[in-house]
């Protein structure tokens, strides 16, 4: 298996490295790419040291059995096409492809069919989508999901290593906002993104979109507050979910409890602390909303691990066990 990583230095880049080691599928090359700042960076896959090269279009033109793109939607616009013509399938972890229509937004737990035959780009979801589409998805077959009303607190790992920094430098002392347009230590900002003329922002647009696309439910009623919060990994959401049918909590707790890569807790909650290398979506708190028609509960994620790399490997997985090449 011949795979590339292009942003491999990132956040979301290293996690991968690290996600394809922990899947022991065996690769006969694995190429990493970032920008020309970073040339020459030696990173270790299963302690192989790999010289990270400069990305330009000539290193797309070669093949790879997968390409997995995490250097933002610009890089993702120009890069990604050319990448998929030389190799069969592209997973990318921006925002540059996941409104196209006829592009899959992919969480394999959820809709991993759409991978099936498929050739081309595939898209990643956003972080804080993809770990709240685990419970939800199981919820949706039980009750049929009408309505979400979501409020996130998202780390400062989702906006990349920069993000990380800022939040250090200024627990050291330093008044620099960074990347942030408020300080963020010991804060928390109700913006994720540049607002739009709805008055929501960018990241709580991106959570209603892709919530429709991945449950195929496009009458889906959503509401997202999106607020970082000082915290390094892991993001966490408050979920207010209606259904068309009345909800069975104890119907509901089993399906949560017996579902793949999710992690039900009946009796306790879960942190982002809590959370350590795991790969699932972690659900708790979870109890009765308004009425017999509504649940609500808290969800955590690692953003990097299920929100992105982990993801984005396991699309691979399913695509090549589909593919026959697993
Ligand atoms: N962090 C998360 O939780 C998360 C979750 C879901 C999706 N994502 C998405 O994943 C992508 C990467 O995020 P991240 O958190 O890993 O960001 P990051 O830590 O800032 O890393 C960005 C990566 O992109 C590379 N890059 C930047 N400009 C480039 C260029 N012109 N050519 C080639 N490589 C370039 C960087 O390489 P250099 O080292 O050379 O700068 C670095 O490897 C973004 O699209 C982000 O929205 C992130």
């Amino acid at each position: 298996m011949k795979i590339a990583i292009i942003g491999a230095t990132g956040e979301v880049g290293r996690m991968m490295i690290t996600c394809l080691e922990e899947s022991g599928v065996q690769l006969s090359l694995l190429d990493l790419y970032a920008s020309k700042r970073s040339m020459g960076t030696v990173l270790y896959y299963n302690d192989r040291p790999l010289k990270v090269q400069e990305l330009t279009i000539d290193s797309l033109l070669k093949h790879y059995d997968y390409v997995f793109f995490s250097a933002g939607a610009g890089v993702a616009k120009t890069f990604a096409p050319i990448a998929v013509e030389a190799s069969e399938i592209v997973i990318d972890n921006s925002s540059g492809f996941r409104r196209e229509e006829l592009i899959p937004l992919v969480v394999p737990e959820v809709n991993g069919d759409l991978l099936m035959g498929y050739s081309g780009i595939v898209a990643n979801p956003n972080c804080s989508t993809i770990q709240i589409m685990l419970p939800l998805a199981v919820l949706d077959k039980l009750f049929d999901l009408k309505k979400l009303v979501l409020s996130t607190y998202q780390s400062v790992s989702g906006s990349g290593h920069q993000g990380i920094t800022t939040l250090q430098k200024q627990r050291k002392g330093s008044l620099d906002k960074g990347i942030y347009p408020q300080t963020i230590d010991l804060n928390v900002i109700p913006q994720i993104g540049a607002f739009l003329d709805s008055g929501y922002c960018q990241e709580e647009e991106k959570m209603h979109f892709e919530s429709r696309k991945i449950l195929r439910k496009d009458d889906l009623m959503v509401s997202a507050t999106t607020v970082r919060v000082p915290v390094i990994y892991g993001h966490s959401v408050s979920i207010y979910a209606e259904f068309a049918g009345e909800v069975d909590l104890a119907e509901a707790e089993k399906a949560l409890t017996n579902s793949p890569d999710l992690v039900y807790y009946p009796n306790t909650y879960v942190t982002p602390l809590d959370l350590g290398n795991s790969d699932d979506s972690h659900t708790c708190r979870l109890r009765l909303g308004t009425d017999n028609k509504s649940l609500t509960f808290w969800n955590v994620g690692h953003n990097v691990r299920i929100g992105a790399a982990t993801n984005a490997v396991r699309i691979f997985l399913q695509h090549a066990k589909y593919a026959g090449k697993l």
